[in-house]
């Protein structure tokens, strides 16, 4: 037995699948998925085979010849799902598995008409990272096997079906439809994606196209006007774009991250829609990760930072040849704020902290973090700062170019490192970056004018004249850096100079809510309850429902909260915010 991902019961000296066909008929009346899959191996299989599955009812299994094969779903284990073990009788070329998702399946989120926009038509989507593919599809569910893919969903035709693939025809047939999809790239299962709703669509170039639900569509097509620029800027500093279509999803307000990174069709979350194109760093970020992440991809979760602290570095260099250094370093300025409060979050679980680290028994949603994504830049600018701008960008794309569309480890990293810069490891002290806890001491600051300038303030209540040319990321950084409590004087004058509480821009919004949270300031709890219940993106959760349970006076209204909007929360949020609502005292 040779398993070499501690999230997957993949085993690699048996059969390897090279690609898959699938047949999906969504009902969302059942809230199930009747599929059929083929897998289709490398070379052909015999002897046993373990998939991975989680809540899959499996029918039926028969080799390419038609002949049925014996298999055993074992017991679920924790966090892992079901082992699926199948006897491959006789050498086949690939199986054929007949198969039903349960509604609990943890890698989709079925949306009654009243969740979505429209408020007419039902929505469902999928987000697979890290481990939630096996609850669609019974498949080697690890990164280190990249799979191409076909499928045909069926779909009440009045839904438009879109996924991160190639789109190959759609046939409607009485009161259902049948939409074809290709992906000739090969993927890590985990950026398998679909979605399906109400959905209307604005072409924003010839390779980008933005989908969202019809009142939605024109002011997403507006805050993503920009983004051929993007993928321009991007192209110049880590080379030609593989995936042939940037194409967006505008998810429902319960997506509960900032964005996805599926490949040929980045899902975002609608908070991103500011209505002034400043939050658009989570599209250069989903961006950058068709380089770092979706061609080189981390053999494992184990080794998440080669694809978050990549892809947040090459965030920022986006950001910098597009909006100037300024920028890029008050973003990063920001990064080291949320760093020291991650790293402080996860004081009893100092392992947690390293870029390496060990998460056999340990499930990746329940330790994820901003480390690996903030520690991995500091990192790589730590390399940079060592080898000069110029030598680092000649790695860099030395690196993608030798690792396209493989996985890899840390230790593939190191290795690869250590032949282009002999010796920059160990001059940049990288045993301590990759294996040590915490910060290293000779971590590297962000250098910036503006940052300057909101520390000088050192939390006084600047002017509207002082803020007038801020960005969301100054105003974050200003309200983080004010001492809490604060007293209800700076609160109040903060609120009324700025109208903080009545901003639309979450990434400025949030943080002025938990800074009046945490000091005492009622007069922003409506605002709170109005935010926990219209947005299930975790970034903005955590903090808001942190800091109303750390407040005796709160701590029911959190619990009262947290009640009503649970079963709206996409299941991965509801975790989190049970777990808030457990822990703190
Ligand atoms: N791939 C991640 C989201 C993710 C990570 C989903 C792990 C499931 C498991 C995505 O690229 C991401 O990092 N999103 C960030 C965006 C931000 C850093 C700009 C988010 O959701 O906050
Ligand atoms: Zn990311």
């Amino acid at each position: 037995m040779a398993r070499r991902d501690p999230h997957s019961f993949t085993d690699d000296t048996q059969a390897q699948t090279e690609s898959f066909a699938l047949r999906a008929r969504i009902d969302f009346a059942t809230q199930t998925i009747a599929a059929e899959v083929v897998l289709s191996f490398r070379t052909p299989g015999s002897g046993r085979l373990d998939l991975d599955t989680r809540d899959l009812a499996i029918d039926h299994v028969e080799d390419a010849a038609g002949r049925a094969l014996a298999f055993v779903v074992h017991p679920a284990e924790p966090h892992l799902g079901s082992r699926l073990a199948i006897e491959l009788a006789e050498p086949t070329p690939s199986i054929r598995i007949r198969y039903r998702t349960s509604p609990d399946a943890s890698a989709l989120q079925w949306l009654a008409p009243p969740q979505t926009r429209g408020g007419v038509f039902p929505f469902l989507f999928s987000q697979c990272q890290a481990i939630h593919a096996r609850s669609l599809i019974p498949l080697q569910d690890t990164p280190r096997l990249r799979v191409r893919y076909t499928a045909e969903l069926t779909f009440p035709r009045e839904l438009q079906a879109v996924m991160a693939a190639a789109e190959r025809g759609r046939d409607d047939n009485g009161a259902l439809a049948t939409h074809r999809f290709e992906m000739p790239q090969p993927i890590p299962p985990y950026l398998f994606a679909f979605a399906i709703g109400d959905l209307a669509s604005r072409d924003l170039s010839p390779r980008c196209r933005v989908w969202a639900e019809p009142a939605v569509v024109d002011a997403a097509a507006y805050e993503f006007a920009e983004v051929e620029a993007m993928i321009g800027a991007a192209e110049a500093l880590f080379g030609p774009y593989d995936w042939e279509r940037f194409d967006i999803l505008t998810m429902p307000p319960s997506f509960p991250y900032g964005g996805m990174e599926n490949p040929r069709l980045t899902f975002l979350t609608p908070t991103v829609i500011a209505g002034d194109r400043s939050l658009v760093s989570v599209v250069a970020h989903e961006l950058a990760h068709s380089w770092t992440g979706n061609l080189v991809t981390n053999a494992n979760a184990e080794h998440f930072w080669l694809n978050e602290g990549f892809t947040m570095y090459a965030e920022r260099r986006i950001t910098e040849a597009l909006e100037g250094a300024e920028m890029a370093a008050l973003s990063a300025a920001l990064g080291r704020r949320e760093l020291d409060e991650s790293i402080e979050r996860f004081a009893k679980q100092p392992g947690m902290t390293r870029l390496r680290t060990h998460l056999e028994g340990i499930d990746p949603d329940e330790c994820y973090s901003l480390i690996p994504y903030e520690k991995g830049y500091m990192f790589l600018c730590a390399i940079e700062a060592a080898v000069g701008r110029e030598a680092f960008s000649r790695w860099l794309r030395s690196y993608l170019d030798r690792f396209r569309f493989g996985a890899i480890t840390t230790e593939d990293f190191e290795a690869h490192i250590e032949a282009a810069l002999p010796g920059m490891l160990a001059a940049v002290n990288a045993r301590e970056w990759l294996d040590g806890e915490g910060i290293p001491a000779s971590a590297i600051a962000p250098v910036s004018a503006r940052l300057d300038a909101i520390e000088a303030l050192a939390g006084k209540v600047p002017t509207t004249d002082v803020t007038k040319a801020w960005s969301a990321t100054e105003w974050a950084l200003y309200l983080e850096n004010v001492p809490r409590p604060a007293p209800e004087a700076t609160c109040l004058m903060l609120d009324e100079r700025h109208q903080l509480t009545a901003s639309t821009n979450y990434d400025v919004l949030v943080p002025w809510l938990t800074l009046a949270l945490k000091s005492g300031y009622t007069p922003v709890l409506p605002r709170v309850e109005q935010v926990l219940a219209d947005v299930g993106r975790m970034k903005y959760l955590r903090p808001l429902y942190t800091a109303l349970a750390a407040d005796p006076s709160t701590r029911e209204l959190a619990q009262s909260i947290a009640g009503r909007n649970r079963a709206a929360y996409h299941p991965i949020a509801r975790q989190v915010v049970d777990s808030i609502l457990r822990v703190t005292p």
